[in-house]
Formats: structure tokens, C-alpha cells, sequence
């Protein structure tokens, strides 16, 4: 039972949950079928009222989860405070759900693969866009936790629309694995298949040896020379764009 004291079921959740910070956060995950077990707000009128505006297909969960709190006990909970005066703690979705949706046949949209990412705001972009593009899930090899707080924050309450787990190379899905590299074959000329891994080189040294033996084949994204790379998470961007243009799966609202 949820505990009447929303300071109280906070601290007993902070410890397993994930922050959503802020209320598109919170959005998201409800959205997305978060378990979310307490969530409280320095000003609830304000903050359903844009519910009311943004998200009424969401508002009544809001109206029955939010409770308000006096603002410095707001201010206390979160690293620093947002725009919404909103946060929430949400239950992290479970690995055995991640690995069984990730390993779920026929695919119908790619799992993006970021290979030793170092960067965590790169990593929660990319939750971000596999999300909007319908993506199987997004999974990271290497020490980045994929759940740290920085990239739920930067995945904007999108774990929840998608698989996010990390894995070895050895334990990646089946199916054709597509490493982005610029020197390997000009995307513009290839179709990214439904069931594709689409595997992304770290920030600092790009594909691992590892990745790279697995790969199927080596993609490069349309550069001119003398520019060395692009960002991580804009590759990603146009990897999946390249894929959804060419008749991927989602077909949009
Ligand atoms: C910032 S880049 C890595 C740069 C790194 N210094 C290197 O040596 O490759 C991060 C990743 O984005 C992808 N990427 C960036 N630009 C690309 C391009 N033009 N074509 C294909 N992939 C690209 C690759 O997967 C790359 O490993």
C-alpha cells in the first residue's frame, strides 16, 4: 500500500527506483507503463494544468499520483530542481523483460548497439530517439550503466518505451549485425533490415576489435572529407531515420 507521507514512500523507494525528473519525465514513463510508486510536485495545480495542456491521455494517473509538497522539500529531492517542479520514482524495468523483448522473434525494428559508450548524455539521446523511431531497444556494452541517473535523466522517461540493457558482444541478439564506421560502405545505397543490430563505436576510439568481428557488414554515414566523425548520438539519429525512410516498420501516428 502506497504509503500517506510522500516523503516517507520516497525515501523507502529512492534506493530501487530511478528519478524522473521533471514532468515530461514522468509523462513518458506513465505513458510507457512505468510502475511509479510515488511522485510528488511543488505546485499540482500547475503541474495538471499542463496535463490538462500536453498529455490528457495521462492526466487522470497525474491527478491520482502527485502529491504536493512544501517546495525546499522538493528542492531536496532531486540534484537540481526543474522547470515543472516535478519528480517521480519509477521501478526500473527488469532485465529478464529487457533480454526477452531484445530477444523476441520476428524483429520488426533494430536494436541499436552502442559499443563502450563513455558519455552519458549520449547514451540517454539515443534512448531517446530509439524510442521515437520504435526501436527493439538500445543495448550498451562496456562499464556505462545504461540505467545511471544521468541517462534516465537525458532519456527524458523513455527507458520505459523500449529494452535498455547492457551486454558482452558475445551475448548480443541474433541477427545482421551493421557496425557504423566512415570507411565502411555508404549507407545511401543500402536497406537497414527490420531485424538489424545497428552497432555504434565509443566517442573516444570508435568500433572495439570485438565489434568489429561480429560485425556483417561496415556502414559509413554520408561525410565530407576532411570531417573525422560525427557525434555519437547524431549518427545514431540518422542511422535510424535511414532505416525508418526505407520502409522500416513504424509507420508514424
Ligand atoms: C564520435 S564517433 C567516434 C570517433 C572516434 N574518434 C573514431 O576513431 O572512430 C562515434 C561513433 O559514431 C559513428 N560515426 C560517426 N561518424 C560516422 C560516419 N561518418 N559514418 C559512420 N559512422 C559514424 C561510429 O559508429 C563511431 O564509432
Amino acid at each position: 500500500m502506497t504509503d500517506p507521507d510522500p516523503l516517507v514512500a520516497w525515501r523507502r523507494y529512492a534506493d530501487p527506483c530511478v528519478l524522473l525528473d521533471g514532468f515530461h519525465a514522468l509523462k513518458h514513463a506513465l505513458r510507457f507503463g512505468a510502475e511509479v510508486p510515488v511522485a510528488v510536485t511543488a505546485d499540482r495545480t500547475a503541474a495538471l494544468a499542463l496535463a490538462d495542456e500536453l498529455a490528457p491521455d495521462v492526466r487522470d494517473a497525474m491527478d491520482a499520483l502527485l502529491a504536493e509538497v512544501e517546495r525546499e522539500a522538493y528542492v531536496s529531492l532531486v540534484p537540481r530542481p526543474h522547470p515543472t517542479a516535478v519528480a517521480a520514482l519509477a521501478v526500473r524495468s527488469s532485465r529478464e523483460d529487457g533480454l526477452r523483448a531484445l530477444a523476441r522473434t520476428p524483429r520488426r525494428a533494430p536494436v541499436v548497439v552502442l559499443d563502450q559508450p563513455r558519455n552519458l548524455g549520449n547514451a540517454g539521446a539515443v534512448i531517446r530517439l530509439a524510442a521515437g523511431f520504435g526501436a527493439t531497444g538500445v543495448v550498451t556494452t562496456g562499464t556505462l550503466d545504461p540505467w545511471h541517473p544521468t541517462v534516465v535523466r537525458g532519456g527524458a522517461g523513455l527507458h520505459f518505451a523500449t529494452a535498455v540493457e547492457r551486454l558482452e558482444v558475445a551475448e548480443l541478439p541474433d541477427g545482421p549485425l551493421f557496425a557504423l564506421d566512415p570507411e565502411g560502405e555508404d549507407v545511401r545505397g543500402l536497406k537497414l533490415p527490420d531485424d538489424a543490430l545497428l552497432a555504434f563505436g565509443s566517442e573516444r576510439s570508435g568500433l572495439s576489435s570485438e565489434l568489429r568481428a561480429r560485425a556483417d557488414h561496415l556502414v559509413a554515414l554520408p561525410m565530407r572529407p576532411q570531417v573525422s566523425s560525427y557525434n555519437l548520438a547524431t549518427s545514431v539519429a540518422m542511422t535510424l531515420y535511414h532505416w525508418s525512410a526505407d520502409g522500416g516498420a513504424f509507420q508514424g501516428p
